[in-house]
């Protein structure tokens, strides 16, 4: 399988007991666990480093403003773009896409303008578009799905003409797994002159992502869902809209010159990097970005595939337990439902068994009432995750089940 004990040791908490029993953490979607690698960078950050950046003469600064300009070419090269100005952090895919909602929307969305989106995405890539066109008085219109929670892609094309300003779509759903074909989404859209925003948050941990190969003209995901620190993330624009868009937050970095008069803006990208930045942890998300790398994404998408397989297997000659959706392409996420049991006192029960799953709408609220289903349970997984891990959830759900039956 390829999977060894040692790097399940590199994740520290992995090792304790929940409720006395082994941790069963299979709740990936939502954050995953950090390998010792990404905890001791920061730490070694806050013991040998800590300095403000870009703007001391001194050597703690300018070592902290060299680590951090490192970690922007780490992650430049991590998705393949094309210059380090194409790189913003942020705190995270939520202030990813409202960076570009707010900011695109100033500059471009008029009256009567449409934004596209799809009825799979999670809320932070609809409440920031839904604000915008509000604001704007633009209508936002949705991407329907088909049966097998796959976008219907005839529709999307139907709906684009000249008033479509910006699509907004995801690459995995974190509901369904479902991973869309965004290659294809940008290509029809860039027919017709219209830039496209890709949300990744469930996408980096799982594929390689390269930027210019998709093609897309934003791309949005978090550092804590691919092994790094929680409150970082990135969003990686293609200069020639980052150059044009105003900037979304105003203060020190991103400024040229300020009089009272009037200011003048940085260069790209501290022109959207107001404030101190968090450096400590854009240096943790850099050592993410290398332990993936390390370990490969053919690694890990040859366990975590052969892993998804079998629980969906498995979970499938559970009675009375139903998957949700069956998409082509997925990746690390199941969803399912009990038919007579609550999602919410299924996870309570697993949760006594030391097993972490999420339950819920998952952020997703629209697509829940398109699958006609007050919430999921979701099972996602990531590397370090088992074969034996999936046969725990499984047992644990056949005595859910002779339990509540
Ligand atoms: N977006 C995260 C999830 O799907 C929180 O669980």
């Amino acid at each position: 399988m390829g999977l060894k004990e040692e790097l399940r040791k590199s994740f520290p908490i992995l090792g304790r007991k929940v409720n006395n029993r082994p941790l069963v953490y299979l709740d990936n979607a939502a954050t995953t666990q950090k390998p010792a690698e990404v905890i001791d960078r920061i730490s070694r950050y806050y013991r040998e480093e800590n300095s403000n950046i870009h703007r001391g003469a001194h050597f703690l600064s300018n070592m902290a403003t060299e680590a951090y300009e490192k970690a922007r070419n780490s992650i430049q090269s991590f998705i393949n773009a094309g210059s380090p100005a194409e790189i913003i952090f942020t705190r995270g895919t939520t202030e990813s896409i409202n960076l570009v909602a707010h900011s695109f929307a100033e500059k471009y969305l008029k009256k009567g303008d449409e934004v596209v989106i799809s009825e799979m995405e999670h809320h932070s890539n609809i409440v920031p578009w839904q604000i915008v066109c509000e604001r704007h008085k633009a209508r936002l219109r949705i991407i329907p799905l088909t049966a097998s929670g796959e976008l219907d892609l005839d529709e999307f094309g139907n709906m684009l003409g000249k008033k479509t300003k910006i699509i907004a779509v995801t690459h995995v759903s974190n509901a369904l797994g479902t991973v869309n074909p965004v290659r294809e989404i940008t290509g029809i859209a860039h027919k017709l002159d219209i830039p496209v925003l890709i949300d990744g948050a469930q996408a980096t941990p799982h594929m390689k992502v390269d930027v210019r190969e998709i093609d897309c003209d934003f791309y949005c995901f978090s550092g804590h869902k691919m092994y790094g620190p929680m409150g970082t993330g990135v969003l990686y624009g293609k200069e020639e809209w980052l150059r044009e868009m105003p900037p979304y937050q105003s203060g020190g970095e991103m400024i040229k010159e300020v009089s009272f008069e009037k200011t003048t803006f940085n260069e790209l990208p501290f022109k959207f990097e107001a404030g101190t930045p968090n450096v400590a942890d854009v240096l943790g998300l850099e050592a993410a970005a290398t332990f993936i790398t390390e370990l490969g994404y053919k690694e890990i998408a040859s366990h975590e595939d052969a892993l998804l397989e079998y629980a969906k297997e498995k979970l499938a000659g559970i009675d009375k337990l139903r998957l949700i959706a069956s998409p082509r392409e997925q990746s690390s996420v199941i969803s399912f439902i009990f038919e007579d049991i609550h999602p919410y006192d299924t996870g309570i029960l697993l949760d006594k068994m030391g097993i972490a799953v999420r339950t819920g709408h998952h952020c997703a609220q629209p697509l829940m009432d398109h699958l006609g289903v007050p919430g999921t349970v979701r099972a996602s997984f990531a590397i370090y995750n088992t074969m034996e891990e999936a046969d725990i959830l499984v047992n644990a759900l056949i005595k859910i089940r002779e339990m509540l039956a």
